[in-house]
């Protein structure tokens, strides 16, 4: 099966397809693997489509503590007793007590064999693990949470093999680990055998083996999935569950046969016994930790008749169709192909996450993977995109290598997001993606990363990024993947590599140090660049670690200094002209460095396009300088620059380095802005400041301010002209995003303008929703601002719209359309209504609990709502405001652009 006849198809073909193809192989011995290997660029990409009419599932309580009391002997007898099996030694005594698995045996193995009974939501396992045995132990100590074992062997694969004698076996729950204890010790480089048959329940949970549930036809079906990471596999089977016991494993599914199954790997033996159950064999995998291990059990033989009232047919083209192209490019990318033979993207109604990335079995919320191309608007594509590409990039790091230890699983997560980017941008080379990782990544983390009690999630993540800002890591990806294939890395390795391969490329320079600088502390700098007046042609750097909030500067950071060792570009440029780049490393708190011939009317700019991760400031005259440069000649300054500025201008004045009415000085310049990131950027910005000052007096200042720097542009791009009968050309793809963002700006600032146009769309479509039944896709409104359309209207317009959007949510199939109604419901400030949503919310079985989640979410972002926002935030506001406000507002008062 070729790639080229692969994109054709439509997913219920591919899926067929993939089923005769196990039908064919059911009879291939062992050795065909190689065979089929070899093949790899045959990938079989199929999406198992899992449709869902809206369902919560009823909850079942199932209670695991009793059947773990059941089962588990915990060592009730005394003291005494239990020390005398113990280790003479004075060693490990009780090895189960510990938080992570003593490391005396090594698993090489699993073969696990299941039987799944959908009518009870039960399965029973039988389990063989193959051990190697590194130092000499009497407990086998490995993972099991809520699973009832009922026999267990262990056997010897020495000279002579046979039973070893146990002494006892039981759980420990407080650990979720199961103990078998041996009257002799098992010796160190020799193999053994473990056999357990265990029970449990698929539970109603989202995680380990769950089932979920959707609606068809008026009937409740089923599906089994597994959600493994990162500590859920030994809710399944009992094994070794840390991501460092990498293994093999060969899965064996038993079910009735009404039910298809599917696994990390193809199946390679499949068959029908007279009861009608149906087993499938898989494929033994290639070595991989228990978290991305993955099977499903679902039904689809109604997709078919789905597909065929054509509701919902190629919902899932466009992801089958992307998945093709990342996986060449992935593979040319790391230069390593693909390890498995092929790829399933399983759609599911309800998931933990988004997304899992379990090796050749990733598992998608349907809202991440389904969309209706007629009706999506580029926003909600580009966010599907963005998780398949990133779940794929985990097909190679996090499943062919794999963290140590979940505190280095932000290389993986980092690597990934990165590639959001990257991916994104192979694909769709208009939507200019390395450019968007500024303003929806980098400004987004310098945000929260600015705050005393930083996320250290999402400052790691970037950071990994910024590898590739400060060398060109492209050279040193391939020796570290296949270096790493099938095994863990861990931090120290990955700076090592890259040390390595910048040391061949002739510099020398110690990465680990630095990147520990980065990683390891928390926060990052702000360099300051200023001219030197006591020394002609010198320029003074200094850093300090940047925080939005002085206070904690002082009390909390006063006694550590945390310093950075910084690659700085600098540019100087004047009116018409900029200089090339110079690469400055700063590493002490303050330096001065001698440069060429700085004229009076010569600028300088830090930071060249955005790639370091700090932010940058001038002396005033410099600001002065750029502000000028920007009013007369912007595009001197690359457009990351420009927003890069305008964010380092808000967050800076926003900390309090610079004076408050600098930011409102370089949006002046925006009228004379083309490029969509500077306006994205500033729009960002400004919502920020609106937030803080939207229930003051004076918020009319703010926001006539900032409609006169919005409306020439808007009034200028105007909204998408559309024809009867037209459909929508859509222009290309940041001309779009532009022009969305300059009419959101304009209607969340007030233009009347803007929200009679919002108006009259939405009255539009009530009446000819009422006259004739025209689907959305009929009505006028363009896909790229329903959402905005559809917020204006609730929020504008009276109670009826509310209503009948609240019904279109409820009809509607399509998911992003629904996702945009629902958000639209929330943007009343009608409290009674936001009650009544909240409550249905929460009381029916009308929104499965992904949208629930985004309700929530975004009542929570309405201020007219009752939540309140994260305390700290709050507190940094009202510091904002006390000592700012007065004289912001004063200033803007005086002043207008000119
Ligand atoms: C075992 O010893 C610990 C501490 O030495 C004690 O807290 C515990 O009660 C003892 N358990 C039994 C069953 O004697
Ligand atoms: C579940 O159903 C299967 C097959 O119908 C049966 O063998 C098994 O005993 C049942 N399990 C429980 C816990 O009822
Ligand atoms: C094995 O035991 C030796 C000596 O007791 C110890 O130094 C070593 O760390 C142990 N190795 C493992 C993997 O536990
Ligand atoms: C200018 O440079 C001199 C010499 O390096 C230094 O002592 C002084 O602090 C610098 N001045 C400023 C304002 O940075
Ligand atoms: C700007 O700088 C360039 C190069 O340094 C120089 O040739 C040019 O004359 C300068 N222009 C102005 C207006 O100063
Ligand atoms: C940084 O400080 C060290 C020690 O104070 C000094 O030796 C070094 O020259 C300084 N580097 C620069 C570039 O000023
Ligand atoms: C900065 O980005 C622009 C594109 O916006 C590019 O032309 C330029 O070469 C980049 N400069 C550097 C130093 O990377
Ligand atoms: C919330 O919904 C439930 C059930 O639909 C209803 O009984 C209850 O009165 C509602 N509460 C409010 C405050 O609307």
């Amino acid at each position: 099966m070729g790639i080229e006849e692969l994109s054709v198809r439509n997913s219920r073909v591919v899926s067929d397809r993939w089923a005769d193809s196990v039908a064919v192989r059911s009879r291939a011995p062992e050795r065909h693997i190689t065979v089929h290997k070899r093949l790899i660029l045959a990938f079989s990409t199929s999406i198992l489509m899992l449709l869902v009419v809206t369902a919560i599932a009823v909850t079942l309580a199932v209670n695991f503590e009793k059947c773990g009391e059941n089962v588990a002997t915990p060592p009730t007898g005394s003291n005494r007793t239990r020390n005398r099996n113990d280790d003479p030694r004075g060693g490990d005594v009780q090895p189960w007590r510990r938080s992570r698995l003593p490391t005396a045996l090594w698993p090489r193995h699993y073969d696990l064999q299941l039987s799944i009974y959908m009518n009870n939501f039960t399965f029973s396992g039988e389990l063989n693990i193959e051990l190697e045995c590194v130092n000499a132990t009497k407990f086998i100590v490995l993972h099991a949470d809520r699973l009832r074992v009922d026999k267990v062997a262990v056997y010897s694969n020495a000279k002579k093999p046979g039973a070893m004698r146990i002494h006892r076996h039981f759980s420990y729950p407080q650990k979720q680990v199961y103990i078998i204890a041996l009257h002799r010790e098992m010796k160190p480089l020799r193999t053994y055998k473990i056999q357990l048959s265990f029970q449990a329940q698929i539970q109603n949970r989202l995680l380990g083996f769950f089932r979920t549930s959707y609606m068809l036809h008026g009937e409740r079906r089923y599906a089994a999935v597994t959600q493994f990471s990162p500590t859920h596999a030994r809710k399944a089977f009992p094994c070794f569950d840390e991501p460092v016991y990498k293994a093999t494993f060969r899965v064996t599914l038993t079910h009735d046969a009404f039910y298809r199954s599917v696994s990390n790997m193809p199946v390679e033996l499949s068959s029908l016994d007279r009861d009608g159950w149906l087993t499938n064999r898989f494929f033994r995998t290639p070595r991989m930790s228990t978290y991305y291990v993955s099977w499903a059990v679902c039904d689809f033989s109604y997709r078919e008749t789905m597909t065929h009232d054509g509701v919902m047919s190629g919902f899932g083209d466009y992801a089958l169709h992307i998945s093709k192209s990342l996986l060449n490019f992935y593979q040319d990318y790391f230069r390593v192909t693909y390890p498995l033979p092929k790829l399933d993207l399983l759609a599911v109604p309800k998931l933990q996450y988004a997304a899992m990335e379990n090796w050749g079995l990733s598992v998608f919320v349907e809202q991440k993977i389904l969309l209706d191309p007629e009706i999506v608007s580029s926003s909600y594509k580009m966010d599907l995109t963005m998780v398949v590409v990133h779940e794929i990039c985990h097909q190679w790091l996090g499943d062919l290598v794999t963290p140590v230890w979940w505190d280095e699983v932000w290389i993986k997560e980092g690597f990934a997001h990165y590639f959001e980017f990257v991916a994104s941008d192979f694909l769709f080379p208009g939507w200019k993606m390395k450019q968007r990782f500024l303003t929806d990544v980098l400004h987004e983390v310098l945000l929260l990363d600015g705050i005393a009690a930083s996320y250290p999630v999402s400052q790691e993540l970037l950071r990994v990024a910024d590898i590739h800002r400060v060398f060109d890591w492209i050279s040193y990806k391939k020796n570290y993947l296949v270096r790493h294939q099938y095994g863990n890395t861990a931090r120290d390795d990955l700076w090592n590599s890259f040390s390595q391969a910048v040391r061949r490329e002739g510099r020398d320079i110690n990465i680990k140090e630095v990147m520990d600088g980065w990683t390891l502390q928390m926060g990052y700098p702000v360099v300051t660049i200023s001219r030197n007046q006591s020394l002609e042609n010198s320029i003074s750097f200094s850093q300090e670690h940047f925080l939005y909030d002085m206070d904690a500067k002082i009390h909390q950071f006063s006694d550590k200094s945390l310093q950075w060792q910084i690659p700085l570009n600098l540019a100087v440029g004047n009116i018409s002209h900029i200089s090339s780049v110079s690469l400055i490393w700063i590493s002490n708190k303050t330096e001065t460095q001698r440069v060429g011939r700085i004229g009076e009317e010569t600028w300088l700019l830090g930071n060249i396009n955005q790639t370091g991760y700090f932010r940058v400031n001038y002396d005033l005259h410099n600001w002065r300088l750029l502000i000028q440069q920007l009013m007369i000649n912007p595009t001197i300054i690359s457009v990351e620059n420009r927003a890069g500025l305008l964010d380092d201008v808000f967050s800076l004045a926003r900390a309090g380095y610079l004076p408050q009415n600098l930011p409102m000085q370089i949006i002046c310049y925006l009228s004379k802005e083309d490029d969509f990131l500077p306006w994205h950027a500033a729009s960002r910005a400004l919502y920020q400041l609106d937030k803080l000052l939207d229930r003051t007096e004076d918020y009319s200042l703010f926001s006539n301010y900032v409609l006169q720097q919005v409306e020439l542009k808007y009034h200028k791009l105007d909204w998408p002209r559309v024809k009867a009968g037209d459909s929508f050309k859509q222009a290309t793809y940041h001309a779009d995003e532009l022009q969305r963002e300059v009419i959101i700006l304009a209607c969340s600032f007030g233009n009347k303008h803007c929200h009679r146009q919002a108006m009259s769309l939405v009255s539009e479509w009530l009446s000819t929703d009422k006259n004739s039944n025209l689907s959305p896709t009929l009505c006028r409104i363009p896909p790229s601002l329903r959402d905005v359309v559809y917020c204006t209207g609730v929020s504008l317009m009276d109670e009826d719209v509310w209503e009948f959007m609240w019904k279109k949510f409820q009809s509607s199939s399509a998911i992003s359309e629904k996702k945009d109604l629902l958000e639209a419901l929330t943007c009343s400030d009608n409290t009674f209504l936001l009650h009544r949503l909240l409550n249905t919310s929460l009381n029916s079985e009308l929104l499965p609990d992904q949208e629930l989640i985004d309700v929530l979410i975004h009542v929570a972002r309405n201020p007219h709502a009752l939540f309140s926002r994260a305390l700290e935030v709050v507190q940094a506001n009202v510091k904002w405001q006390q000592i700012y406000q007065e004289s912001f507002f004063q200033w803007l008062s005086k002043s207008s652009c000119v």
